[in-house]
């Protein structure tokens, strides 16, 4: 069993990232780092959860390695954004009923992920990262 069936399969990741989004939709502070049209991205994210939980590459086929830190460089990331990523995911991943095992099992992964996107303050390319595949 992949951890995306254990998940609940690719109808409770569109769940979560919908939900996330209604988090991120009702705090300034982080609708402020997110563009005003939050679709395209939420569908990406979409994609790669599905992709990072045992699904098939559709991401990296559509965008190419998902170089993670790097495109997130437009937006700044301080802490107080990663502290509230981490509990949007986590809450919103309880409300939809993923099991508390599953939880662990991805927080034991994404908090490490999450402090690592912490990039204000830091001298780099703002620059938006192209979406083509990377050959
Ligand atoms: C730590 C706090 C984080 C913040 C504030 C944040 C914020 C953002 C923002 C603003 C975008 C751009 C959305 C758009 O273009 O519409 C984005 C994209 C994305 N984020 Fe995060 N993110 C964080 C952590 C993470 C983590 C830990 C992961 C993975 C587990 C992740 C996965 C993604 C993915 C896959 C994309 C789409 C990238 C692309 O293909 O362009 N993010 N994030």
């Amino acid at each position: 069993m992949t951890l995306l069936e254990a998940f609940g399969g690719p109808e409770m990741v569109d769940r979560v990232i919908d939900r996330f989004g209604e988090y991120v939709e009702g705090d300034p502070a982080m609708r402020a780092i997110y563009p005003e049209d939050m679709a395209p991205g939420q569908r990406k994210v979409k994609l790669f959860f599905e992709q990072w939980m045992g699904g098939g590459p559709v991401y990296s086929n559509l965008y190419g390695h998902p170089r993670l830190r790097r495109r997130h460089f437009p937006f700044v990331i301080d802490d107080l954004a990663v502290g509230r990523w981490l509990r949007y995911m986590r809450q919103a991943m309880a409300d939809e009923g993923v099991s508390s095992e599953v939880q662990a099992v991805i927080f034991e992964a994404f908090a490490p992920l999450a402090r690592h996107m912490h990039n204000a303050g830091e001298d780099i390319p703002r620059d938006p990262l192209c979406d083509a595949v990377l050959q």
